[in-house]
């Protein structure tokens, strides 16, 4: 007979009521290539769409069957079955969405960084508690199948006290033409932010912060940095790194992690090699607890890209229904971003930092 010990809780759990109007702001890229795709499996109620370039919020409604396409923002915030706001626009054009969508009364969703200002992120915040309304942040590697199991395994004590935490990532992404081109900072404030987001899920505030930042010369026409290292230094002694390089021409890119405790390890790959097209993920595992000396291979459904989407909104309709607090939302994001800004001022002053002297 299996094992129950053996089973990881590693899937997004819906909440009981999932039929939540949801009003979207922006039809680009990730909407299209996850959100969209990720609310299509789990039939959530997407009533309507909007797009300063009104040809992609047709498409998108074309592509997903979504009923209403707005003409203005306005129109969509007025519409009653609008009971939450998913905004997919670029991080400096998100403020000015949240502050009328929050004024309207409505919940938010927001795209990860919630600002590439501090300080607007932080009023964002305010705002929404100010008005009583719940606030997410699509910080959805937290869902991804490999974190969600590793924090079980970690949860369930079968690995230990954490001391080891890496996650390293070569790719050689399609970069050419992306917006993020124009942005002077780049990988750590738009895609590291998962790693450290997940860090942070995992094993909470790390003490220190040391961040070192260069760019490919494949990558000259980005203003920003391209390939980082990240070390978060935790009280306990454990310290956990990021490693990104996304200028990697070769044949062997990789997306590869690894957690180790006193009393086990687990490691393996996040499927993001095909990005925008998911993947699934592997996890291999072993503790000194249950079988020692067993390496158990897990077979992961589900992908980061897409089917982790669901997690913010499936915890921001939970939160709206206990009037409870979404797991990623504003103010947990809010210590977030404090690394991100902790990582740029560490790369730039060559030295490590506290995030609390930045956030
Ligand atoms: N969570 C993730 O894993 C993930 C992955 C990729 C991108 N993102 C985030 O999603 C956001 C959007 O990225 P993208 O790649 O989809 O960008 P994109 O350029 O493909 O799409 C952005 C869309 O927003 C529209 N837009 C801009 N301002 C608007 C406004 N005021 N009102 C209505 N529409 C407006 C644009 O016309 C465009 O269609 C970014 O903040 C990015 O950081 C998150």
């Amino acid at each position: 007979m299996a094992d129950r010990r053996l089973e990881l809780d590693y899937k997004p759990h819906l909440p009981p009521k999932t039929d939540y109007g949801i009003g979207i702001v922006g039809c680009g890229g990730i909407i299209n290539d996850a959100s969209l795709p990720a609310y299509g499996k789990r039939k959530l109620n997407v009533v309507g769409c909007y797009d300063l370039d009104r040809a992609k919020a047709e498409s998108s409604a074309r592509k997903f069957n979504i009923p209403k396409v707005y003409g203005a923002l306005n129109d969509l915030l007025a519409d009653p079955a609008v009971e939450i706001v998913e905004i997919a626009v670029h991080p400096w054009q998100q403020f000015e969405v949240a502050r009328q969508a929050i004024a309207a009364g409505k919940h938010l969703l927001c795209q990860k960084p919630l600002s590439d200002s501090f300080a607007q992120a932080v009023e964002t915040v305010r705002l929404a508690r100010a008005a009583g309304v719940k606030l997410a942040v699509n910080q959805q590697m937290r869902w991804d199948p490999a974190m969600r199991a590793v924090y079980d395994l970690f949860d369930k004590g079968w690995l230990g006290q954490p001391t080891e935490a890496s996650i390293q990532v070569s790719l050689g992404f399609e970069l050419e033409g992306s917006w993020g081109a124009a942005s002077p900072r780049f990988e750590v404030m738009l895609h590291s932010i998962h790693y450290l987001d997940s860090f942070r899920f995992l094993f909470g505030e790390p003490e220190w912060v040391t961040s070192r930042h260069t760019r490919s010369p494949l990558l000259e026409n980005f203003r920003g940095e391209t390939k980082t290292v990240t070390v978060l230094d935790y009280a306990s002694g454990l310290q956990a790194l990021s490693a990104v390089n996304l200028a990697n021409p070769s044949f062997d890119p990789f997306v590869t992690f690894r957690f180790s405790g006193t009393e086990g390890a687990a490691h393996g790959t996040i499927g993001l090699l095909s990005y925008p097209q998911g993947a699934p993920d592997t996890l291999a595992w072993h503790s000194t607890k249950l079988y020692a000396g067993t390496r158990f291979e897990v077979k992961l459904e589900g992908a980061w890209f897409p089917d982790a989407f669901i997690g913010p909104v499936a915890s921001l309709m939970q939160a709206i229904q206990e009037d409870g607090t979404p797991q990623t939302d504003g103010a947990d994001h809010l210590k977030t971003l404090g690394i991100v800004e902790a990582a740029y001022v560490s790369a730039a002053e060559n030295r490590s930092l506290q995030p609390s002297e930045v956030g």
